[in-house]
């Protein structure tokens, strides 16, 4: 009851045919975990994985943290700026999005890949991380789109094979519902709340900013790797 009040206190900011979690989500995450997904790695994207694998393994020891979808890399410098003594990588398909940041120096870096052979790679080559952070993802908020959805994806499962903690925010409730659904599925055990948007409190995104200036509800699942 509280939490249906809290969330009537904000504007519904997605357009969406689902009332609820998709009824196909289990399915589609068990399937997508019984069968291996086959899509080559663009020749780009394993270079890029390369580079990624050489500079963190080029460090000295710290945590090895990933930010998945990370835009323009607001994230990347904030998590970086957060954990001092970490690596941080940001990996965004968009080579716009990463050129408004000025990065390369410090113990982070930004750089241009597909998301899910990048994992795919990570996991071939038995990297483990630290922290996984997954910030406002693309939404596609029609029912019917629920595959281009991170959990609806076939390289989904292999969130789990990379370890560590995990995080995913997003201002669509019903996104980070399946998300904590389907982890639950492949093995990531975690809970769903909502962001606390408190007068000092500092958006780590620009979607974020932009969500939390038109007062709009955040949710975030945090979960961590049973495995
Ligand atoms: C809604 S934006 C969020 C960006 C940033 N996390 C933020 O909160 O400001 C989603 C981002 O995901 C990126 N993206 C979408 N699909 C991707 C994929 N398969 N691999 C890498 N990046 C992807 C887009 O380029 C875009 O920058």
């Amino acid at each position: 009851m509280i939490e249906q009040a809290q969330t009537n206190r904000y504007e519904e900011p997605i357009r969406t045919d689902q009332q609820g979690p998709h009824p196909d989500l289990v399915a589609v995450v068990k399937r997508h975990m019984d069968t291996t997904w086959r899509k080559p790695t663009p020749a780009h994207t394993a270079q890029v994985t390369s580079a990624a694998l050489d500079w963190w393994q080029g460090q000295p020891s710290g945590p090895h943290i990933l930010d998945s979808f990370c835009g323009t890399g607001m994230s990347t410098a904030h998590l970086a700026q957060q954990n001092p003594s970490a690596y941080v990588i940001g990996i965004d398909k968009s080579a716009d999005r990463l050129s408004k940041h000025d990065t390369g120096l410090g113990h982070y870096r930004l750089m241009r890949a597909e998301c899910e052979p990048f994992w795919r790679a990570l996991v071939e080559a038995r990297h483990r991380l630290d922290a996984h952070w997954l910030l406002y993802p693309n939404p596609w908020p029609k029912g019917q789109h629920l595959k281009r959805r991170i959990h609806g994806h076939p390289a989904f499962p292999l969130l789990a094979l990379l370890g560590g903690t995990i995080e995913l925010r997003s201002n669509w409730r019903i996104y980070v519902e399946e998300f904590a659904i389907a982890c639950s599925v492949i093995g990531i055990d975690g809970q769903l709340e909502q962001l606390a948007v408190t007068e000092d409190w500092q958006p780590m995104t620009l979607f974020e900013r932009k969500y939390a200036q038109r007062g709009q509800a955040l949710w975030r699942f945090r979960g961590h790797n049973r495995h």
